[in-house]
């Protein structure tokens, strides 16, 4: 890699945190959150008017930036905050980016498509669902017209090796659907492809090296699940009994549309000779194996209550 101080915002989230760990093992970072601590993370609030400059007086040449409003229901509820942080710093970063010749990195989403013609290839038109999927693909616009080297990393719904900074979304959701008291209605309907964090960190190194990865690539995993499917997964690998979910096909009213199946080709990562991400039937079993302080933690914390 030739890129020595590299900045990554979100470093507090989980793709943010996933990244440092695994850039640190090639160069400097300079790792940034906000309201959330995670370990030497430096606090930077990107919707403030005055961030761009603290950035600016910084010494970095790569940027990775991750930080956003990821939920697609609070999305929904704050569209002005939303737009904001997902749309409109996204564009001033890659000005900032452009005009000190740093490597950009810009993480968007598979819920810029619509979900109706997986798999989707990075040239296929876009048309978002939801509110977040138009902010993610309004940064996308935003970050190519400001710097057209910029590379824009779209990736899945991404899962991790919870430890003690960092929980895991997905995992979480799926084992509390496991140990509710049945029936527990889980949606089989909209299909997801889980990602490992960690494989994304190692698609983003390999991309910060190369010289010809500006535009959009796609880093997606191959095997497709719904909720449903990704619980039973996960109680398959704990040896856990999963009759208790009954699958359901229905919206919570509160909730945002979701694509219904967004799937990534990744020929273009392919074809760059990159690192592909794994499925979950082959990463799942050793993060369990290897969480077992974590999900005992978590039992005791949802019992408790
Ligand atoms: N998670 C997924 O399944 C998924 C799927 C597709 C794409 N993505 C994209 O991947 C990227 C990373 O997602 P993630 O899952 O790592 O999200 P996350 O865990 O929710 O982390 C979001 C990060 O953004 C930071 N942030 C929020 N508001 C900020 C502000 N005003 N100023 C500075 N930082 C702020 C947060 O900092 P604090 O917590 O310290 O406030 C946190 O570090 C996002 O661009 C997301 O759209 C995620």
């Amino acid at each position: 890699m030739r890129c020595q101080t590299i900045l990554v915002t979100g470093a507090s989230g989980l793709l943010g945190y996933a990244l440092t760990n695994r850039l640190r093992r090639e160069a400097d970072v300079l790792p940034l959150g906000f309201r959330h601590a995670a370990p030497e993370t430096r606090i930077l609030d990107l919707a403030d008017p005055g961030a761009l400059a603290v950035l600016d007086d910084l010494r970095w040449d790569a940027l990775v930036h991750c930080a956003a409003f990821r939920s697609p229901d609070y999305c929904e509820q704050h569209r002005e905050a939303a737009r904001h942080l997902n749309a409109i710093v996204p564009a001033r970063l890659a000005e900032l980016a452009r005009r000190r010749g740093a490597r950009m990195i810009h993480v968007s989403t598979d819920y810029v498509f619509p979900g109706t013609q997986p798999p989707y290839r990075e040239d296929d038109p876009c048309r978002p669902v939801n509110y977040y999927g138009v902010t993610k693909r309004e940064a996308e616009c935003g970050v190519a017209a400001a710097y057209p080297e910029a590379v824009i990393l779209r990736i899945g719904a991404l899962y991790g090796a919870p430890d003690v900074h960092m929980g895991s979304p997905l995992l979480e959701e799926a084992l509390r659907a496991l140990w509710a008291p049945p029936p527990v209605e889980v949606d089989d309907r909209v299909m997801r492809y889980p990602l490992f964090v960690e494989d994304v960190a190692e698609v983003a190194a390999f991309l910060l090296g190369r010289d010809d990865a500006g535009g959009v690539v796609h880093c997606g995993a191959p095997l497709g699940v719904t909720r449903l499917g990704w619980a039973r997964l996960v109680a398959g690998y704990l040896g856990a009994g999963s009759d208790g979910l009954v699958p359901t096909a229905n919206r919570s009213a509160l909730s945002a549309l979701r694509p219904l199946n967004s799937q990534l080709a990744v020929d273009r990562l392919r074809a760059m000779g990159g690192p592909l991400p794994r499925g979950a039937d082959g990463v799942l079993p050793g993060v369990l194996a290897g969480c077992g302080d974590w999900i005992r933690s978590l039992h005791g914390k949802v019992t408790a209550k």
